[in-house]
């Protein structure tokens, strides 16, 4: 077994200063916003990993199980030598993709990618114990930033995964430039493999962003704590109601935080003073959800051709495997 190599891109000064400059934009817009990557401290982390079990949130389980249905179609597609895991986060859905490319005998590096150094870290440990004949390379970075940074392919081809529906995070801009800087990372015969949730009843995608037990709510909450510690603020944390909708005409469920009443509130290190009205709405995520088939014309779109999707007999989310052309 060769030891375990971490290669970090991302110091703790980038984040402060993307958190910094991500508070002065978004904050001081109509409506205001915030990207939700800064969810995930320690607690929102947990808070995630709590959300993912609960009985309204389908995607996680669902996806879950496409994975088992499809790792030994997908393993069978193409020798690769190579995982590549995009927003790895625990890694927990990666042994089903591992033990079926592991099981094909070709498969020899496993490279996940994340912003949290901790959690690659402990991620990383695992899959070196779980997997000793693997070599595990870790790249600490933002995978909306550093996709060419990821390590060659050594002979082999290589393997993209972006699981779990993060792709929802984005705009479509950003989408398409995610999509285009995938592309671009990738050699001709290469493959992605895309987790994206599909539209589907609203009466079955609101309440799984709007959880009985509050989960979600405190998760969402969660990014005022981020900016209490990170940016000396002074939010009162409690004075903010969850919401979620979903949003027909973007395709999208949103969530966002209400103010309960008027009040201003200090962000000393960013040197802002920020007001919110009685109700005032401040936007915290988008979870966007997608048209099979639009989805798979964005994929064309970016240079994959020779896609399979797999869907769960619901309809309610899709792997997609596509090939750089
Ligand atoms: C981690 C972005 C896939 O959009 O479903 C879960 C995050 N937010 N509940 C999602 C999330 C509220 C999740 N992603």
């Amino acid at each position: 077994m060769t030891a375990p190599v971490l290669e970090v891109h991302l110091s703790d000064s980038d984040a402060a200063d993307a958190l910094q400059h991500d508070v002065r934009v978004g904050l001081s817009a109509d409506p205001k916003w915030l990207p939700p990557k800064w969810f995930y401290d320690a607690r929102g982390s947990e808070l995630f990993e709590e959300i993912t079990t609960l009985p309204e949130y389908y995607p996680t389980r669902t996806e879950r199980e496409l994975l088992r249905r499809s790792a030994e179609q997908i393993a069978a597609r193409a020798a690769v030598d190579t995982l590549v895991e995009l927003g790895s986060g625990s890694s927990e859905k990666t042994r089903l993709l591992l033990d079926a490319l592991a099981a094909t005998g070709s498969l020899q590096r496993y490279v996940p990618l994340d912003v949290s150094e901790s959690a690659l870290r402990g991620a990383m440990a695992a899959v070196a114990r779980e997997y000793p004949a693997l070599a595990v390379h870790g790249v600490v970075g933002d995978f909306t930033e550093h996709l060419e940074l990821l390590p060659p392919s050594q002979g082999g081809r290589r393997l993209v995964a972006f699981l779990g529906g993060t792709i929802g995070n984005l705009l479509p801009v950003e989408r398409a430039r995610f999509f285009a800087a995938v592309r671009a990372a990738l050699d001709p015969g290469e493959l992605m493999l895309l987790g994206a949730g599909l539209v589907t009843d609203p009466a079955v995608m609101v309440p799984a962003y709007d959880d009985a037990a509050g989960v979600t709510a405190e998760f969402n909450r969660n990014v005022l704590w981020v900016l209490n510690r990170e940016l000396e603020g002074d939010f009162d944390v409690d004075a903010f109601d969850h919401v979620a909708v979903w949003n027909a005409p973007h395709g999208r469920i949103e969530m966002w935080l209400r103010a309960r009443h008027a009040m201003t509130v200090r962000l000393p290190a960013v040197g802002m003073t920020v007001h919110y009205a009685d109700g005032e709405q401040m936007r915290t995520e988008i979870s966007v959800k997608f048209l099979r088939t639009e989805l798979e014309a964005e994929l064309a779109d970016a240079g994959f051709a020779d896609q399979t999707c797999w869907t769960d007999c619901n309809d309610r989310f899709a792997l997609v495997l596509a090939e750089a052309a």
